[in-house]
């Protein structure tokens, strides 16, 4: 018995989904499978399928109903990476399990391994990035506006940024580490980044004993690659997060080592970044360590603590000895996923001999803020976007003459945010085939819908209107943006 006298039995049972998932994934989710058993962690496994295989079967969704009743009723799972075959839809596995559960909190620990050498071996990296899962432009709500001209619109909202901030912060106490970091594009897209700025500004509050620092994303990446060591936890909306979490995994060795923990308020789903390598899968060659470092975070987060810990240690020490690693690190000397598995049971109950210790607490999952009462609003115009090729200098004067009478004036017409009527311009404007007519309320007065609809029905006789947004005050304030150029 390999158990560490420290970790104490729970007499409860856990009960957890398990996705062995496409390619590689049944080989190191097997591999899991007997460390977890060796180190005698008190699991129940649920197998439930998701992926190619159900593709195959003819579900659309990739995910088997079963399996999502599992995890309804697990509310945790482990999975194997998920392929999409081609030609079996355009949905992902993955991202169905995502949306399904809410899973909102994506973690990826950043951290040095013993025995893996990268450029930034010795500079003790040990970070962890926290990214926004479910919002962002990856709501993936998109038009073709006209036949040249594609729109995504980018979504935050505060109640998902106040979880998903405090959840860094929650983090940071549970693993002592001191400093969060925001990294945002604040600075361009004030609205919606500066929305998650602004609610970072107000959750650091709620935490005096950590300290709180903004970063603009672009500077965040470079600061990764020059001193990654400086960072302890970095929240960031979903896109962002999505490319510097990777970014982060390339420090310590590559997405191969990269754990990830999905956590939601229904259930968490943990799972190794990579995918499903399916060039070495039956091979005996795939390296299990990222998906054993994200049953890692699963035992944390079922508050298997001493457990979770005797089996990173004997992962870590397996690793530090660097007798029998897999191919992917050792090259041609390297050993079998089996092989590699049996060393890390045998190295149970030891630790690595230098390597920093970190006391893990529970993570508490967070919640938003109840709904705080609407501010005072009232509409004050509407952008109208037109498909429409012609000359602003004439198009211009022709919306004007539509829309005499109504209470709306065209206050200007903008090509992708920049002014190009009224007005003289430093250089012609590229031509575009989609402007922005800019309406404001003629006297000040607030503009009822069925201005705007006459409005509309007004524009169409000057150009196909595409798409339009009401334009807001909210407790006296702008709910938009001017565009460059807009006084
Ligand atoms: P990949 O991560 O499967 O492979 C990239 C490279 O890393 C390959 O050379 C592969 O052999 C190697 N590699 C990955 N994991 C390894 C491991 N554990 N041990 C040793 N070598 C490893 O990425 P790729 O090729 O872009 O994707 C393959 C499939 O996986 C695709 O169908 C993709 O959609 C899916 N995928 C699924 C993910 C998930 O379920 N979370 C994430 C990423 C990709």
């Amino acid at each position: 018995m390999k158990r560490s006298p420290k970790s104490p039995r729970k007499s409860s049972v856990h009960r957890v989904t398990l996705i062995p998932g496409d390619g590689i994934g049944p080989e190191i989710v097997a591999a899991v499978q007997s460390v977890l058993a060796a180190a005698e962690v008190p699991i129940r496994w649920e197998v439930r399928h998701a992926g190619a295989s159900v593709f195959k079967r003819g579900v659309a969704s990739g995910v088997l109903p079963e399996t999502v009743r599992s995890i309804r009723e697990t509310r945790v799972a482990l999975k194997g990476p998920l392929e999409t075959p081609v030609g079996f839809g355009e949905k992902s596995a993955n991202v169905t399990l995502r949306k399904h559960f809410e899973t909102y909190g994506n973690l990826r620990p950043v951290r040095e391994l013993p025995g893996i050498r990268t450029p930034y071996s010795g500079r003790g990296i040990d970070f962890v990035v926290v990214r926004e899962n479910v919002e962002d432009l990856y709501a993936g709500i998109e038009h073709m506006q006209t036949p040249g001209t594609a729109q995504a619109l980018k979504l935050i909202s505060r109640r998902g940024s106040q979880k998903i901030i405090r959840l860094a912060f929650e983090l940071a106490r549970a693993e002592g580490r001191k400093t969060v970091h925001c990294a945002t594009k604040a600075n361009i897209l004030k609205l919606t980044e500066g929305l998650f700025k602004r609610v970072f500004e107000e959750v650091a509050a709620e935490y005096p004993d950590i300290r709180a620092e903004h970063m603009i994303v672009d500077n965040c990446a470079h600061q990764m690659v020059m001193r990654p060591e400086q960072f302890d936890v970095i929240v960031m909306t979903n896109m962002n997060g999505d490319i510097l979490s990777d970014l982060a995994s390339a420090l310590i060795g590559g997405l191969g080592f990269a754990p990830s923990a999905n956590l939601g308020d229904h259930a968490s789903i943990f799972e190794a970044v990579h995918g499903s390598a399916p060039q070495i899968a039956g091979k005996d060659m795939a390296n299990p360590t990222a998906l054993l470092s994200s049953a890692v975070l699963m035992l944390r987060h079922l508050g298997e603590m001493a457990a979770a810990d005797t089996v990173e240690n004997a992962l870590l020490a397996t690793l530090e000895d660097g007798k029998a690693l897999t191919a992917d690190v050792s090259g041609p000397a390297g050993v079998g996923t089996k092989a590699f598995t049996r060393e890390i049971v045998r190295n149970l109950g030891r630790a690595p001999k230098s390597y920093p210790r970190r006391d893990y607490k529970r993570l508490r999952l967070p919640r938003a803020d109840a709904a705080t009462p609407a501010p005072s609003r009232r509409a004050v115009g509407a952008d109208v976007f037109v498909e429409c090729a012609e000359n602003p200098a004439t198009l211009g004067p022709r919306v004007e003459s539509a829309a005499r009478g109504l209470p709306l004036r065209l206050a200007q017409i903008s090509s992708r945010g920049a002014k190009v009527y009224p007005g003289e311009f430093g250089v012609e404007p590229e031509p575009t085939e989609c402007l922005r007519l800019r309406f404001l309320s003629a006297d000040g007065a607030a503009v009822a819908d069925s201005a705007v609809l006459e409005l509309l029905a007004r524009v169409s006789s000057c150009a196909p209107w595409v798409h339009v947004e009401k334009l807001q005050e909210f407790g006296g304030k702008p709910a938009y943006t001017k565009d460059q150029g807009e006084d």
